[in-house]
C-alpha cells in the first residue's frame, strides 16, 4: 500500500517568500486554513498571555502551526516552521517531523545563511528538498550562478526543472521542461491565470542557453533526491503564481510518502499496524486562565481512532485521546481517524512533553529528536527567595515544553537556563512572571555554551572528578560539560578523548 499523505515543511531566509508560497499553495489545494493561527484570530485573541505580545510587537510568528490540504486524491500537511531565527531549535524539532521539503530561495538573493542552517539540519536527517527560486518576475542573478551556487555551496546536485523567460522587465513567463509549455503573464497584474503556450517560441539566444542548462545539469533521478543527493529547481514567483502548480505536482509526484522513523529497536515502517508517534511540539494554551497545552504528535505508524489508549514514554501512564484535534479543511476538526504521516493535536495538562513517543504497546522509543547546544547561558536570579519550588516547577514545565533548556550545575545553587537566540529569554521572564506568578531576572554566566557528555563510565567519572566546577545536569539527568569558550570545549576534547563532547542531544 503506497500512502497519499505528503508531509513536508518549507525552509527559507526571512522575506524569501514562504508566506505568499504558503498561501497559494493553500489556494491551489482548496482548502484555506491555517490552524493555529485559526485559534489565535478567534476569541482567545483577548486572553493572549504576555509572550504572545511580545510576539505581536515583534511582528513574528512564534508558533508554528499546521496546514492540510488535498488535491488530486492526495493528501498535504504542511507543518509551518517559525522564520524568525531566534526560534531556530523550535524549527529544528519541526524538521524532524517531516518527510521532505521546499528550500525557497530570493532569485535575487541566492542562499542566505538561515536558508543554509536549515538545510543542515534537513540534510543530517537525509530529508529530500525541492528548490523553488522564487521572485523571478523581478530582476534576480542569471540561472546558471543561482543553479551553480546552490549546487556548490550546499553540496548537492541540481536538476533544473523549468526555467525563467526573462526576469523583471522582460518577463515573460516560466517554461516547463516537462511539458514543453511556457505558463504567460497576463492582465495588468501581469499574473498566471491558467494561459499556457504549448511549443512556445523562444528568443533564440534564451533557446540556446536552456539547451546548455538541460545538457549542462543531471536530470532528475528520484532516487538521488529521495537520498538527498539532488535537488529538482523550479522556478516561479509566488506573488505571481507561477511555478505553484508544478511544485504541488512535483511534492504530489515525488516527494517521499511517510517515511520510517527511527527508533531504539530500528526503523519503525508506517506500515506497522500498533499505533506510534513521537511529539515534536508542544503549544501552550493562549489562554492563561487554562494551563492546557496541546501537544503535537507526527503519527509514525498505525490507524488512529479517537478515544483510543496511547501511552506516552514520558509518564508511562497510559491516556485516552478523547479529543484530538486535527488540522483539517476550513476549521480544525476534531479527529475520528488519523494516519502515518498525520499531525495530531492532543490537549493535555503537561503530561506530554517534546521528544515523548505515544504508542499503544509502550514498547518502541523514537530517538532523533535533537536538542541544540544553547548558544547563550543566563543564572536565573529569583526576587522572592520563598518561590524556589514554583521556579523549580516552571523551569521544568518551561524546558519540556522546548522553550528553553536548563541546566542544574552539580556545584553550587543557581540554576542556569539556555537559550539559541535572545528572544527566548524574552519569553521565559514573561511567561514566569504571567503564568507561575514567579519574578526573576537573568544575569550573565561564567558559562559560553554547553556539551553532552558520552563515554565509558570510568572515564566520565575520572573527568568529573577534576571538572566538577563545570558540570551540569540537564532536565533529563543527564550530564552536560559547561565550557567557558568554544576554545575550552575543544581543549577538553583534545585531553579526554574517550569522551564525546556533542552539541546536540538525540532524545
Ligand atoms: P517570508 O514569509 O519568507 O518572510 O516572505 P513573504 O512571503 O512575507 O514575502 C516577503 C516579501 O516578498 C513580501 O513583500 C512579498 O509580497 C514579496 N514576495 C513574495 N513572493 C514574491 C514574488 O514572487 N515576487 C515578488 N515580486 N515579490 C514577492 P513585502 O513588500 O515585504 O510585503 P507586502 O507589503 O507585500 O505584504
Amino acid at each position: 500500500m503506497t500512502s497519499n499523505r505528503r508531509t513536508f515543511a518549507i525552509i527559507s531566509h526571512p522575506d524569501a517568500g514562504k508566506t505568499t508560497l504558503t498561501e497559494k499553495l493553500l489556494l491551489q489545494g482548496g482548502a484555506i486554513h491555517l490552524a493555529g493561527e485559526v485559534k489565535a484570530r478567534g476569541q482567545a485573541r483577548r486572553a493572549r498571555s504576555d509572550w504572545m505580545k511580545i510576539e505581536q510587537q515583534r511582528g513574528i510568528s512564534v508558533t508554528s502551526s499546521v496546514m492540510t490540504f488535498e488535491r488530486d486524491g492526495v493528501t498535504f500537511n504542511l507543518l509551518d516552521t517559525p522564520g524568525h531565527e531566534d526560534f531556530s531549535e523550535d524549527t529544528y524539532r519541526t524538521l524532524t517531523a517531516v518527510d521532505s521539503a521546499i528550500m525557497v530561495i530570493d532569485a535575487a538573493k541566492g542562499i542566505e545563511p538561515q536558508t543554509r542552517k536549515l538545510f543542515e539540519v534537513c540534510r543530517l536527517r537525509s530529508v529530500p528538498i525541492i528548490t523553488f527560486v522564487n521572485k523571478v518576475d523581478r530582476e534576480g542573478r542569471p540561472v546558471f550562478e543561482l543553479l551553480d551556487e546552490v549546487a556548490d555551496m550546499l553540496a548537492l546536485d541540481v536538476s533544473p526543472q523549468g526555467y525563467p523567460v526573462g526576469m523583471g522587465g522582460m518577463f515573460q513567463g516560466v517554461l516547463d521542461f516537462a511539458t514543453g509549455s511556457v505558463s504567460r503573464p497576463e492582465g495588468p497584474s501581469k499574473e498566471f491565470l491558467g494561459r499556457r503556450d504549448e511549443n512556445a517560441e523562444l528568443p533564440e539566444d534564451l533557446a540556446e542557453e536552456i539547451e546548455l542548462a538541460r545538457a549542462g545539469y543531471p536530470e532528475f533521478d528520484i532516487e538521488a533526491y529521495r537520498n538527498g543527493d539532488l535537488t529538482p529547481v523550479y522556478f516561479g514567483s509566488a506573488l505571481k503564481n507561477f511555478g505553484v502548480s508544478e511544485l504541488i505536482d512535483a511534492i504530489a509526484r515525488f516527494a517521499p510518502p511517510p517515511r520510517p522513523q527511527p527508533s531504539d529497536e530500528g526503523p519503525i515502517s508506517p506500515e506497522r499496524d500498533e499505533v506510534t508517534g513521537f511529539i515534536f511540539k508542544v503549544q501552550a494554551n493562549m489562554d492563561p486562565q487554562h494551563r492546557d497545552r496541546i501537544a503535537f504528535m507526527r503519527m509514525v505508524s498505525g490507524t488512529f481512532k479517537r478515544g483510543m489508549k496511547l501511552t506516552p514514554s514520558g509518564s508511562g501512564k497510559p491516556i485516552a485521546v478523547h479529543s484530538p484535534i486535527l488540522f483539517f479543511a476550513q476549521d480544525r476538526e476534531i479527529a475520528d481517524t488519523a494516519e502515518a504521516g498525520d499531525i495530531i493535536g492532543i490537549p493535555n495538562h503537561g503530561t506530554l512533553r517534546v521528544g515523548d513517543t505515544l504508542s499503544e504497546k509502550n514498547a518502541v522509543r523514537f530517538t532523533g529528536l535533537p536538542n541544540f547546544a544553547p548558544e547563550i547561558l543566563r543564572r536565573v536570579q529569583l526576587k522572592d527567595p520563598t518561590k524556589t519550588k514554583q521556579l523549580r516547577k516552571a523551569l521544568d514545565d518551561l524546558s519540556e515544553e522546548g522553550v528553553i533548556q536548563v541546566f542544574y550545575p552539580e556545584f553550587g545553587a543557581q540554576w542556569i537556563v539556555g537559550v539559541v537566540g535572545q528572544l527566548q529569554l524574552e519569553v521565559l521572564v514573561s511567561r514566569l512572571s504571567a503564568e507561575y506568578k514567579v519574578e526573576a531576572g537573568l544575569e550573565a554566566s561564567p558559562f559560553a555554551t554547553a556539551r553532552w557528555l558520552k563515554g565509558p563510565q570510568a572515564a566520565l567519572d575520572s573527568f568529573a572528578e577534576f571538572n566538577r566546577a563545570n558540570l551540569a545536569r540537564d532536565r533529563d539527568g543527564d550530564m552536560v560539560f559547561m565550557a567557558k569558550s568554544p576554545w575550552d570545549v575543544g581543549y577538553q576534547q583534545e585531553k579526554n578523548p574517550e569522551l564525546t563532547f556533542s552539541a546536540i542531544k538525540e532524545r
